[in-house]
């Protein structure tokens, strides 16, 4: 009887099933008035009283484990069959999201969003390559050898053919549109661009920049002024103001470098402005006759005007991020503050 008891136990053990019909296939099987665990229980009164006790606490765990296996077992269909009979579920709820969403660096939203701002006017957008020679970057621009504006910005050159540098400026894409296209010519061209500087928080031999262009017939500075005070009404809000400052480029004249009113304190003064109320955000200028002569567009019959913009500068504004490297060591904790931005 004992073997029995045993054998029995083990199948309790090793019991599992797959509908609900066959929890009570054994349920009957064992438990039931004509059950095996019931007809033991029938066999127990011819025990001998000196084994009774053992066999009695046997038999007893058997009952109780089969019951235990069948109420856990019956239990785990009965929650299934009513999750999916429930037809009060609510079937609009959205899905629990199993894949995490990303967040879009911060120079792409920016990025974006300048070509958001000046595709409403018109703009269209052009691509440059970042190993450029010579003539695109430098010369085409004005700066040609030995000139002292190249001091301006520090070059890296390829070394296999010193001809060809890393582009300092994304204005050499302005080169390439004019020589391949006819005016009206009204386009923005973003991109990377590298310089040889020591990296800090405000300097990185790396960064991003917006180059504008527009040329026409009768194209005039009042354009250009009106062009980038509403670029910075729309990134910077409807209440900026920009200031225009005479400055040198060599590719423009005349040229400026524009402020606006700072976007922290409004104008008032404070430490991102320096107190002074004004935060540079580009340079600008009427394209230099002498540059669309060299990318022979007739320098008599149109006019220009240029913009560039560095984004990292435009992004540390908007976001009020005060370490330029941030951008660059893709740190998850910085980056995820942009999701869904
Ligand atoms: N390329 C200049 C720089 O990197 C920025 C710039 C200034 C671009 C004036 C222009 C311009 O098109 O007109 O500092």
């Amino acid at each position: 009887m004992l073997e029995k008891i045993n054998n029995l136990l083990l199948e309790v053990e090793a019991f599992t099933a797959n509908t609900k019909e066959q929890v009570e296939e054994y349920r009957i099987k064992w438990l039931s008035k004509k059950g095996e665990v019931t007809a033991l229980f029938e066999d127990f009164r011819t025990v001998p009283n000196e084994m009774k006790k053992e066999i009695g606490q046997k038999l007893n765990e058997l009952r109780n484990k089969a019951q235990e296996r069948i109420t856990e077992l019956k239990e785990k269909f009965d929650g299934t069959e009513q999750g999916s009979n429930n037809s009060e579920k609510d079937l609009t709820v959205p899905a629990y999201p199993t894949i995490q969403i990303g967040s879009r660096h911060p120079l792409s939203i920016v990025k974006n969003d300048i070509i958001d701002i000046f595709s409403r006017i018109g703009f269209t957008v052009s691509d440059g390559r970042e190993i450029e020679d010579d003539w695109h970057n430098f010369s085409a621009l004005n700066t040609p050898e030995n000139h002292p504006a190249r001091d301006m910005q520090d070059t890296f050159y390829v070394s296999l053919n010193p001809e060809m540098v890393l582009r300092t400026q994304t204005s050499s894409v302005q080169v390439h549109i004019m020589e391949r296209q006819k005016p009206p010519i009204r386009t923005i061209s973003p991109g990377r661009v590298y310089r040889n500087e020591a990296i800090s928080a405000r300097a990185h031999c790396q960064f991003h920049q917006v180059e504008g262009l527009y040329i026409d017939e009768k194209v005039s500075f009042a354009d250009l002024k009106q062009t980038l005070l509403y670029f910075a009404r729309e990134m910077f809000g409807a209440e900026t103001k920009i200031r225009l400052r005479p400055s040198y480029f060599p590719f423009t004249e005349p040229s400026a470098e524009v402020d606006i009113s700072c976007t922290i304190c409004g104008g008032k003064g404070c430490n991102v402005c320096k107190q002074t109320g004004w935060v540079e955000i580009l340079g600008c200028g009427m394209v230099d006759p002498q540059v669309l002569d060299n990318c022979k567009i007739d320098s008599n019959k149109f006019k220009g005007f240029a913009f560039g913009m560095g984004i990292e500068r435009i992004a540390m504004l908007k976001y009020q991020i005060k370490d330029l490297r941030l951008f660059f060591e893709n740190d998850v904790r910085f980056l995820k503050q942009f999701t869904a931005v």
